[in-house]
């Protein structure tokens, strides 16, 4: 999507977007995505949906610099999972369901691997208007994110499939009878999803960090972020985008493979669907399925390869993989440095950390890792990590590649029993 920017109001600095703060009675000024309406200028004011999304924080997360690799000051974690559905998608929602209500939408629909259900289930219900249906899996979405989808009342569809299967039916639904799509497809959740990377040099002064590091998808996210810094930089606002690190898991790798190893770029626009199409095809006769703890990121098709291939050139960015076991140590390291996140948002610290590991990122680097979703998305796991024996984590996801809880914090068990209680406590 381009926009004529000689039309739109845009203020001569960033720093100019500062003083919507002072007006919090505005729920476009409140809002953390659309106090940068000038930025996303598609919606008029009337028809924009808001719930106050994207008032999140970006940490200076020097209790966890360390494990990275990092000093003092060197790395910032943007957590996205204080968002009012709990992930970053909400950055995107409402800027897709501004644009439905603009076009007059009755009815919407996803598919999900449980976040951008949640998402949609919170916009419909707020809004009232346009209900929604959302197709998840019925492999393994988290519970936390199932919870949302059925407490928001929408209707829940689970599929009898994994992602791509409920990516393709969806596709194939919106089509026949007319719904409104509300996946990452859809170009203006990216341009809602672009407000992350203004807040995160908001967060650091107006001054771009050297790297983004982000778990990658479907890849809406790292496809936004390019834009947002291309945009930024053609509108002489930054200087220098930032690199981006794409971070997939090792059990769901189709950009690492494609980037890494097909060697396919974005090539001025002329992707060579055609070598995509022979590796999508290898995958199938090989019957290589995505597999990872990481649920959110399970995906074996990302629905923006060719708009993240275009990031990754106009960042000059990179594509790493990191392993479930290193996604757990990564994700207990952010959770004891302050609010935590959801497995595949740790896929960015675990990437940040292996790359400086390889000296890919440097020791002067400032980097800002983006944690898509909150905590309490994924509770099983969690618990699970922290409470059980190695070998009761291996037996129960050994086929992950998961050995040993690194950094478990193991909850201990007493007996109802002062002296024993009090002897624990001083242990
Ligand atoms: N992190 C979390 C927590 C997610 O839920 C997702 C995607 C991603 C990262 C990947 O982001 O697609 O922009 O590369 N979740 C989608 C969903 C697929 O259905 O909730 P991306």
């Amino acid at each position: 999507m381009r926009y004529d920017w000689s039309k739109a109001a845009l203020p001569r600095h960033l720093k100019d977007f500062e003083a919507k703060w002072a007006d919090q009675a505005d729920p476009l000024a409140f809002s953390g995505v659309w106090r940068f309406h000038e930025l996303i200028p598609f919606a008029a004011r009337e028809h924009i949906i808001t719930v106050g999304e994207g008032r999140t924080i970006l940490q200076r997360a020097d209790r966890v610099a360390p494990f990275v690799g990092l000093g003092a000051g060197r790395l910032f974690l943007q957590y996205e999972g204080l968002n009012p559905s709990g992930s970053f998608k909400d950055n995107g929602m409402t800027a897709a369901y501004s644009h439905a209500h603009r076009v007059g939408a009755k009815r919407a629909i996803c598919a999900s691997t449980g976040n951008t259900s949640a998402s949609v289930a919170l916009y419909s219900a707020v809004d009232g208007r346009i209900p929604a249906v959302v197709l998840v899996g019925s492999g393994k979405i988290a519970y936390g994110k199932l919870a949302q989808a059925l407490d928001y009342g929408v209707r829940v569809l689970q599929v009898e499939g994994d992602f791509d299967v409920c990516m393709q039916r969806v596709k194939e639904v919106a089509r026949e009878l007319q719904i409104y799509l509300m996946n990452s497809l859809n170009p203006f959740r990216l341009e809602g999803q672009k407000t992350i990377m203004y807040r995160i040099l908001e967060g650091l002064g107006w001054e771009a960090p050297d790297w983004i590091v982000v778990p990658g998808g479907n890849l809406g996210n790292s496809s936004a972020f390019g834009k947002a810094f291309k945009e930024l930089q053609e509108l002489g606002l930054i200087k220098r985008p930032p690199r981006i690190a794409v971070i997939n898991a090792a059990g769901a790798d189709t950009l690492y493979r494609i980037v890494n190893q097909e060697k396919i770029r974005w090539n001025e626009g002329r992707v060579d669907e055609a070598r995509i199409a022979a590796f999508y095809e290898r995958m199938e006769a090989e019957n290589r399925r995505a597999k990872t703890l990481a649920s959110a990121i399970e995906i074996n098709r990302p629905v923006n390869l060719a708009k993240c291939l275009r990031a990754i050139e106009w960042t000059d960015g990179i594509v790493e993989t990191v392993t479930d076991q290193e996604i757990l140590d990564s994700k207990a390291q952010v959770g004891a440095g302050g609010f935590g996140c959801e497995p595949a948002s740790a896929a960015s610290v675990a990437g940040a950390r292996k790359l400086r590991a390889a000296g890919v990122i440097g020791a002067g680097d400032r980097v800002a890792c983006v944690l898509t979703g909150h905590a309490l998305k994924d509770p099983n796991l969690t618990v699970a990590y922290h409470s059980l024996a190695d070998e009761a984590l291996r037996e129960r996801y050994g086929d992950y590649g998961v050995r040993a809880a690194k950094h478990a914090n193991r909850p201990i068990v007493v007996p109802d029993d002062l002296k024993k209680i009090i002897e624990a406590i001083q242990a």
